[in-house]
C-alpha cells in the first residue's frame, strides 16, 4: 500500500503514451566500422544475442560471447569466422550460479585490451519460480545479479582503461513492477511469484543500479546505458510449458518483429558518436525514453546495491 502511495502521482499518461509511440519508431542506423574492437556479449547463442553478435562482426569487431552452451558458442564462432573473418572466442558460463559470474567476470579482468562495448544480454522468462544451485530465484540471477557482479568486478580495469561502453539489454517489461521492488524478497519467497512480475522487477532493479554504476565511472569516460530491445521473435520462454510455448508460437511472436531491429539498436548504442557521451538513459531502441517512476527512484538504490554485493558474495 506505501509503494503505491509512493509512485501513484508519478504515473503520468504522457509517459506511456510516449513509450507507445517509441514502440513504433524504428531504430537510428550507424554504418562505421568498429575495426578490431573487443565487443563483449552474454547470451549470443540465440535471438538478440545472436543477430548483435553477428551485426558487430560484420563490421570489423572482435568478438567475445558468454555463455552456457559450449556446442552453440563453437558454432557461433564458426559462423562468424566463416561469414565476416572475424575473430571469436568464448567463455563458457552458466550465468545463473555464482561461480560462473565470478569466474566470467575474472576473465574479462585478465584481458589486456580495452573491452569497447559490453552487453549484458543473457536472459529468461519462467512462469514457475526456480531456484539456482545458489538457492537464488533464477530470473533475478541470470537478469540482474550476474551483471552486476560482473560490473563490479570490471570497474578497474574500466577506470584504467578509460573506455567502454556497458550496455543493458533491459525492457519496457520493467514496468511490470508497477510498485518497485519487494527489497526485503527479490527472491519471490513471501510474495506471490509470476514470471512477469519476477521479470519486471529484475529490470528494474538492474535500472535502479545502473544509475550509480554510471555516477561512479562517468570521470573514467564509460558510459552506461540501458535498452529496450523491441519485441522480437527469438528463443525466450522455451523452458516453459508446452501451453506457453504454443501461446508464444501464436501469440506472441506473430505480432513480433525480427530481432535484427535489437542488433541495429545495440549497434548504434555501442558505436555511433552520437551517444558517445550519453549515460545513464533508457532508450526504446535508440529514442531515449523516461521509464517508469520506480525506476528513477534513487532512494532505493543504497540499499539495493548493498543487498546485491551480498548476494553477489562481492563483500
Ligand atoms: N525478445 C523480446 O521481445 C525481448 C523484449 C524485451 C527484452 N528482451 C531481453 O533480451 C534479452 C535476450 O533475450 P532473447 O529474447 O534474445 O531470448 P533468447 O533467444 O532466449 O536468448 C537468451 C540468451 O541468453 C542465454 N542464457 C539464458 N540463460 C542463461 C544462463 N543461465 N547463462 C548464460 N546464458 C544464458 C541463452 O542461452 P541458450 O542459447 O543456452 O538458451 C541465449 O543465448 C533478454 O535479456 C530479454 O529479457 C527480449
Amino acid at each position: 500500500m506505501n509503494a503505491i502511495k509512493k509512485y501513484w502521482k508519478a504515473y503520468k499518461w504522457s509517459n506511456i503514451f510516449a513509450m507507445l509511440s517509441n514502440n513504433k519508431k524504428k531504430p537510428a542506423v550507424c554504418s562505421d566500422r568498429f575495426q578490431g574492437k573487443l565487443v563483449v556479449l552474454t547470451g549470443a547463442t540465440s535471438g538478440i544475442g545472436y543477430y548483435t553478435a553477428r551485426k558487430y562482426a560484420e563490421h570489423g569487431a572482435h568478438i567475445l560471447t558468454i555463455n552456457r552452451n559450449k556446442q552453440k558458442s563453437e558454432a557461433l564462432c564458426e559462423e562468424l569466422q566463416r561469414d565476416f573473418g572475424a575473430s571469436c572466442s568464448y567463455i563458457l558460463a552458466d550465468l545463473s550460479t555464482l561461480d560462473a559470474m565470478h569466474h566470467a567476470a575474472d576473465e574479462l579482468a585478465k584481458l589486456k585490451e580495452p573491452i569497447a562495448v559490453l552487453i549484458h544480454n543473457a536472459g529468461v522468462f519462467l512462469k514457475r519460480r526456480t531456484l539456482t544451485t545458489d538457492g537464488l530465484e533464477t530470473t533475478f540471477a541470470v537478469h540482474y545479479l550476474a551483471p552486476f557482479v560482473i560490473n563490479y568486478k570490471l570497474q578497474e580495469k574500466f577506470m584504467r582503461d578509460k573506455t567502454g561502453r556497458i550496455i543493458f539489454v533491459n525492457s519496457e517489461g520493467h514496468r511490470f513492477a508497477a510498485w518497485g521492488l519487494h527489497l526485503d524478497d527479490l527472491q519471490w519467497e513471501h510474495h506471490a511469484y509470476s514470471g512477469l512480475k519476477a521479470y519486471g522487477s529484475a529490470k528494474l532493479a538492474q535500472l535502479l543500479t545502473m544509475h550509480k554504476l554510471a555516477d561512479m565511472l562517468k570521470h573514467y569516460g564509460i558510459t552506461v546505458n540501458a535498452m529496450h530491445p523491441g519485441m522480437v521473435k527469438s528463443n525466450t520462454g522455451h523452458e516453459n510449458d508446452a501451453v506457453y510455448k504454443f501461446f508464444k508460437r501464436n501469440m506472441i511472436d506473430s505480432i513480433s518483429q525480427s530481432a535484427e531491429i535489437s542488433a541495429q539498436a545495440l549497434y548504434y548504442l555501442g558505436v555511433s558518436s552520437e551517444v558517445a557521451a550519453v549515460t545513464d538513459t533508457f532508450f526504446n531502441l535508440t529514442t531515449p525514453e523516461e521509464p517508469a517512476p520506480p525506476a528513477l527512484d534513487l532512494d532505493v538504490v543504497p540499499e539495493l546495491w548493498d543487498i546485491s554485493m551480498q548476494l553477489g558474495k562481492l563483500k
